[in-house]
């Protein structure tokens, strides 16, 4: 290669480097409590531009422009050249993915932008922040032409302020979304899910008083169920402001103070809380005010740990009777995007007798969590550090710390969730135990109130399979995937396996199944059909009956979902079949398999 191809290619290189940097320097800021604040919804229908090249993003180094079609810009003369348009270009509706709105666009990944136009009022002493729920995988953000803010990551939320850019009327928002997959990405370039692009949760912008309660954590004491610790921080105070707490329905008021920093220790006595649990969801109205803000939530009281071989709620032991469910709409498929599409899937799930599920591999919506908190059903939830990716870059280290800190934010205050999962499926090698170990020591700093976990591979040796991942020293359960009878081994030898683990720690099969395509019957020896599956699922069930300080089971997974790895036609059709219902929602043979085995309470060696 010449010098100056050399000098070219290591231009572009390091201008995409920056770009990353330049991406990751600044990150978004983060409102707790979103979904409960007055907010002016964004949602609805878009003016979208397709841009296959990111010719209005990029600039031909790769480095992002300042403006491009950010500026919405129009001409100014007849002659003027302006080679796009929002207002003359086709719509998309927010929230939700572009690949399933647009048939033209179901394999589409690259540059879209978005435009919409508002009305805003300034308000005297406030702040503005413009709230995107998810926005796959990079987002840069326009508020009348000029950029505020960027942010990388698919699934988690991040605010934009727009405080100084706004005026009163008429104003417009341009968000540019990349679901380009990115070597040094988090999740990289390689995921058995759809990589759906777009803006695919709420867009709302929302107006806080110029002191604001920013960060809260309100949690029962594990040592003893009658306390509640915890802090409230808010942003812009100094030593001194008071904040109060109240709990109505548990009589409970508390005034706190400040500190130099913002921040309000809160420790309260509540003897008489009605714990959150399964079989009894209570949700306690939670009132924060500090100065002239004031926030509503509605948290449940339970405590999560580890006692041994036993996961203890509330310190009792517990067995998590799950079910895996991909963010994927049912029947119309997709992202999800409303509450319909959330109650279908843990409905079915409920039906089918859970207490438990795994929300793989990512984090899903808040509106989900939220209900599951209301149906009382307890939750994994997971960051994408998914198979393989760059563990010995620091960059992506940093992008994953980003996105575990976005939603311990967001998630902190919602009982169901009792797991922070690190990572899915990873190699075992220095790099990766490094990074892990990195990941696991943040989530428990930042929340020390619920588990921390990894879905890790295991290894199958005759008829033994081995739980041994030295990652498992850092866990507080140790949870394993492995597909005995579809992947490893025939159905029929299934019964013979034992599992072991080198661990003395809870042990979770967070994922094992089979595929079958709803309405395929013949026997139990034809793959893809539903007596196949359901005969996998009963051997791993008696199989599962013998297995030493086993915890909980994570089928995966309850329904079909769309993925770019599974082609077989007639039988896949770009759809991951493992699930227990089809994506048009036909409940399979082995679904019946398993909600007997949950009803009946027979699954495992616990109930
Ligand atoms: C893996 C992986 C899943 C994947 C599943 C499968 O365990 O964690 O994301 O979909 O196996 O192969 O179906």
């Amino acid at each position: 290669m010449s010098l100056p191809t050399r000098l070219y290619c290591g231009a572009v290189l390091a201008a995409m480097f920056l770009a990353g940097l330049e991406l990751y320097a600044q990150p978004a800021q983060l409102l707790v409590d979103a979904d409960h604040r007055t907010a002016i919804s964004l949602d609805g229908t878009w003016h979208a531009i397709v841009d296959p090249y990111g010719k209005g993003l990029y600039a031909s180094d790769g480095s992002v422009l300042q403006h491009g079609y950010g500026e919405n810009r129009q001409p100014k003369s007849k002659a003027d050249l302006v080679e796009y348009s929002f207002a003359k270009s086709p719509t998309l509706q927010v929230p939700g993915d572009w690949n399933t709105q647009r048939k033209d666009l179901f394999f589409y990944e690259g540059v879209v932008w978005y435009q919409k136009d508002f009305a805003y009022t300034p308000k005297p002493r406030t702040r503005a922040f413009l709230h995107i729920g998810a926005a796959n995988y990079r987002a840069y953000v326009f508020v009348n032409g000029t950029k505020i803010c960027q942010h990388e990551g698919g699934f988690t939320p991040f605010d934009c302020e727009a405080t100084s850019v706004l005026h009163g009327g008429h104003n417009f928002v341009v968000i540019a979304v990349d679901n380009t997959r990115l070597r040094d990405g988090v999740p990289a370039l390689r995921t058995d899910w759809w990589n759906y692009g777009g803006l695919t949760r709420d867009v709302s912008l929302i107006d806080v008083p110029e002191q604001y309660i920013d960060d809260y954590d309100l949690h029962l004491q594990r040592d003893t169920t009658t306390g509640i610790a915890g802090y409230v921080h808010v942003q812009g105070a100094s030593a001194g402001e008071p904040v109060v707490v109240r709990i109505p329905q548990a009589g409970i008021v508390r005034k706190a103070m400040t500190d130099a920093s913002g921040r309000a220790e809160i420790s309260l006595h509540a003897p008489k809380l009605e714990l959150w649990a399964p079989e009894h969801p209570k949700l306690y109205r939670v009132e924060i005010q500090a100065g002239s803000d004031h926030l509503s939530d509605e948290i449940g009281f339970r405590t999560i740990e580890v006692r041994g071989t036993e996961i203890l709620l509330n310190g009792t032991p517990i067995f998590l009777r799950g079910v895996s469910i991909h963010g994927e709409a049912p029947i119309r498929g997709g992202r999800p995007t409303s509450e319909k599409d959330d109650e279908t899937l843990l409905r079915w799930a409920k039906e089918m007798g859970v207490n438990f599920v795994r929300l793989p591999h990512y984090p899903q919506s808040a509106r989900m969590l939220r209900l599951a908190d209301r149906m009382g059903i307890m939750v994994w939830e997971e960051v994408p550090v998914y198979w393989a990716i760059e563990f010995d870059n620091p960059l992506v280290l940093t992008k994953a710390q980003q996105q575990l800190h976005e939603i311990i934010r967001r998630d902190r205050d919602k009982a169901s969730v009792i797991f922070w999962s690190v990572a899915n499926e990873t190699p075992v090698n220095p790099a990766r135990n490094a990074f892990l170990e990195s990941l696991i020591s943040s989530a428990r700093a930042q929340d020390g109130t619920r588990l921390v976990t990894a879905a890790m591979l295991s290894s199958m040796h005759g008829n033994e399979i081995q739980v041994n991942d030295p990652l498992g020293v850092y866990l507080d359960v140790v949870s394993f995937n492995e597909y005995a009878g579809w992947y490893q081994g025939s159905a029929d030898d299934v019964g013979k396996i034992k599992i072991t683990s080198i661990y003395q720690k809870p042990l979770l099969l967070s994922e094992f199944g089979a595929g079958a395509k709803a309405g395929f019957h013949a026997d139990v020896q034809t793959r893809w059909s539903e007596e196949f599956q359901a005969n996998v699922y009963r051997q791993q069930l008696t199989m599962l009956r013998g297995v030493k300080n086993l915890r909980g089971i994570c089928p995966w997974l309850l329904v079909d979902f769309h993925s770019p790895m599974r082609e077989l036609p007639g039988i896949q059709d770009f759809y991951n079949r493992k699930g227990l219902i089809s994506d048009q929602g036909q409940k399979k043979q082995a679904y019946f398999v398993m909600q007997k085995a949950y009803l009946q309470r027979t699954v495992g060696n616990a109930q």
